[in-house]
This record gives C-alpha cells, structure tokens and sequence, in this order.
C-alpha cells in the first residue's frame, strides 16, 4: 500500500519540522527530562507500562507546539516546559486508554501496552499519567491554563465516547464526524496551542489565533490519519494499517465511499463494518472502492482546507521564526506518512 497518499502529496518528501524541532530542542531536552521523572512511581509497574511507551518516542508534535507558541510571544519562565510535559502527559494516557477502547495491537512500532500488560493495566497507568499531568498544571499556577487544559481533557474524552456510540454506523454524517474528530483529536492540539500565550500573558487576539490555529491543524492532522489507515504503510505508522477497518471504524474515506456508492457497493460496506466481514481480501475491495470514488484524496483535500484555516488563523501574528516554523507543521501534518 502507499499509492494513494504519494499520488496526492506532492510535498510529501519535502515538508519537515525542522525549525520547529531547532527552535524548541533546549526546552525539549528538559520535557523529556521531567517526562521521565514524572512517569515514576514506588508501584513498579507504572513506570514499566509508562515507560514502555514513552521510550518509543513518537513524534513530541504537541507539547513542541505549546513551546514554540509561548517562545513566541516572549515567554521566558520555566512554566511552558511544565505545561509540554502535561500535554504529552495527556496525549499518552489517551493513548492507552484508546487502544483499549480500539484494540489495537500495535503502537509506535511496538506492541501495545494492553497487549503486555492487559486492559486495565493500561487504563489505570492512563489516569496515573492523567493526574500527573494535572499536578504539573498546578506547580505552573495559571487557572487560565488549568482551564483551558483541563477542559480540553473532558472534551477528549466525550470524543471518543461520541465515537464509541457512533461505532459501525454507517450513517453517519460528514458533520456528526468531524464533531467527534474535534473532540477526540483537535481539541488537545488547540489547547497545546493556547496555553502558549496563556502562560505568556498574550493578549486575547493572539490566544484566539493560537487556539484556531491549534484546532483547524488538529482537524488536518487526524483526517490525514484517518487516510494514512488506509493509504499508508504499518512500518512507517508504528500502527497496523487497516485497523480502522477491521474494527468498523466509520471515518472520512469510508463515510465518502458509502455516500457515493452504488446500492450494491454499499451492501459490501454494511458486511464490512456491521457485521465485521473484515479480512484482508475485504480491505483491499474497500481502498479499490475509495480510490473510485476518490474517498482518501478527497479526505486529503478536507484536510487542506482546514490547514489553510489554520494558516490563515496566524496570518495577523508578527512574523517570527516561531510563527514560521508552526507554518510548517501545518504542511508536515498534511504530508506526513507517520
Ligand atoms: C496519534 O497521535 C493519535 C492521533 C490523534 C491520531 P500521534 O500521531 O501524534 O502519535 P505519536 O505521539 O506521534 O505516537
Ligand atoms: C486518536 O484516535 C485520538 C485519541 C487517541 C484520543 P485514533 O484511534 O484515530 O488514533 P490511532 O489511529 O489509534 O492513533
Ligand atoms: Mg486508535
Ligand atoms: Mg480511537
């Protein structure tokens, strides 16, 4: 697989967050410094189950956003290290608790802690890194952070339980879902994004930009996840491709493919999602339907609609390496293929 996505990126060779990565890389060290002190605990298998899934990296792509956006308006505390360890605790505990919720196998590149440990070792090992997340937000004492992060938490949350109701129906509309995307995915990068100026004491104007920014990029990000779990490659992913598919996911390329089918193309969706006639020979029938109906490009497409959103949100912003380099990140999500 691969053929759709490199058919439609042009820039995907070439978009990177380099700057991004150069301009936060000082405060990154430290991130990961407090990450690692943080994940500890006298209970040995929380820093063993935490561990497992820090120690494989993934791409640091949130908390980098809140630094960058209080490096660029001034920041200089010590506070917005503290708050990227929080939004990357937060990312991590949703990542165990979905792919419980997802029963997946497979996470940046490894086997899933569910898959070691068990379901409610991963569950629990979530709210630990949940709750120390929040007591971070505290030491740095901002309410306007506390609430914007926290807030943020509820939301991921009611996403993917708007997701789990949602499940293998296969009448769900393209707005139904980009709620639940909003929710489940956009919502932290919005409020990774904010609490930047937040902690700087920004004016209101330039929190609203970060927070749009922030919510349109996490949008582009998880449509192109959502293409990627067809279009892309298990290697490159970390994640078994196909997954979404197997466990009746109903997202974009599929929501499109449906519509646009004929009565008997959509017979073939209801075996596959509803009653989980899933195998491999179905999955490469479903992404033959996609490319007819050009469901993944067209899901590209909505993700660049909301990267130019995203962009536009910036616009009035003071030109600034920091400005420039959240810029790329909006072409990187766009063309990643990991
Ligand atoms: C995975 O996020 C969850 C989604 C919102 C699709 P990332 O792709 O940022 O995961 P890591 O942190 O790089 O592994
Ligand atoms: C991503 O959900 C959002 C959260 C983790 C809350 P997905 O289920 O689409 O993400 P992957 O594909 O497992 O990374
Ligand atoms: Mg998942
Ligand atoms: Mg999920």
């Amino acid at each position: 697989m691969g053929i759709v996505l490199n058919i439609e990126n042009a820039k995907r060779d070439t978009a990177s967050i380099k700057e991004l990565i150069g301009l936060t890389s000082d405060d990154m060290g430290r991130v990961n410094k407090l990450i690692l002190s943080k994940a500890g605990s006298d209970v040995e298998m929380i820093p063993e189950v935490a561990n497992h899934l820090i120690s494989s990296g993934g791409k640091r792509l949130r908390p980098m956003l809140t630094l960058a956006a209080a490096q660029m308006f001034g920041y200089e505390g010590e506070g917005h290290v503290k708050l990227a360890t929080s939004v990357e605790f937060m990312h991590t505990a949703t990542l165990l608790h979905d792919d419980v919720v997802d029963e997946s196998g497979m996470r940046r590149g490894k086997k899933t802690a569910r898959m070691i440990w068990g379901n409610q070792a991963s569950v629990l090992v979530g709210d630990f890194l949940l709750g120390q997340a929040f007591r971070l937000m505290v030491e740095v004492g901002s309410l306007d952070a506390l609430d914007i992060l926290s807030t943020a938490a509820s939301i991921i949350a009611e996403g993917e339980v708007m997701q789990l109701a949602a499940a293998k129906n296969l009448e769900t509309t393209e707005d139904e879902h980009f709620a639940v995307i909003k929710a489940k995915t956009a919502a932290l990068f919005s409020a990774a994004a904010e609490v930047g100026p937040v902690i700087a004491g920004a004016s209101r104007p330039a929190r609203a930009a970060l927070r749009s920014y922030g919510m349109n990029l996490g949008l582009a990000f998880q449509l192109i996840d959502d293409a990627l779990d067809y279009g892309g490659s298990s290697q490159d992913l970390g994640k078994n491709v196909g997954d979404d598919f197997r466990e009746g996911k109903v997202t974009l390329p599929v929501i499109l493919s449906y519509r646009r089918g004929t009565s008997g193309e959509r017979e073939f969706w209801k075996q596959a999602i509803e009653n989980n006639n899933a195998d491999d020979g179905a999955l490469e029938k479903a992404i033959g339907l996609m490319t007819r109906h050009s469901a993944i490009a067209d899901t590209i497409g909505r993700a660049r609609h909301f990267g130019e959103i995203a962009r536009d949100a910036l616009a009035p912003l003071d030109a600034t390496p920091q400005k420039a380099a959240l810029l790329d990140v909006i072409d990187f999500c766009i063309s990643r293929v990991t």
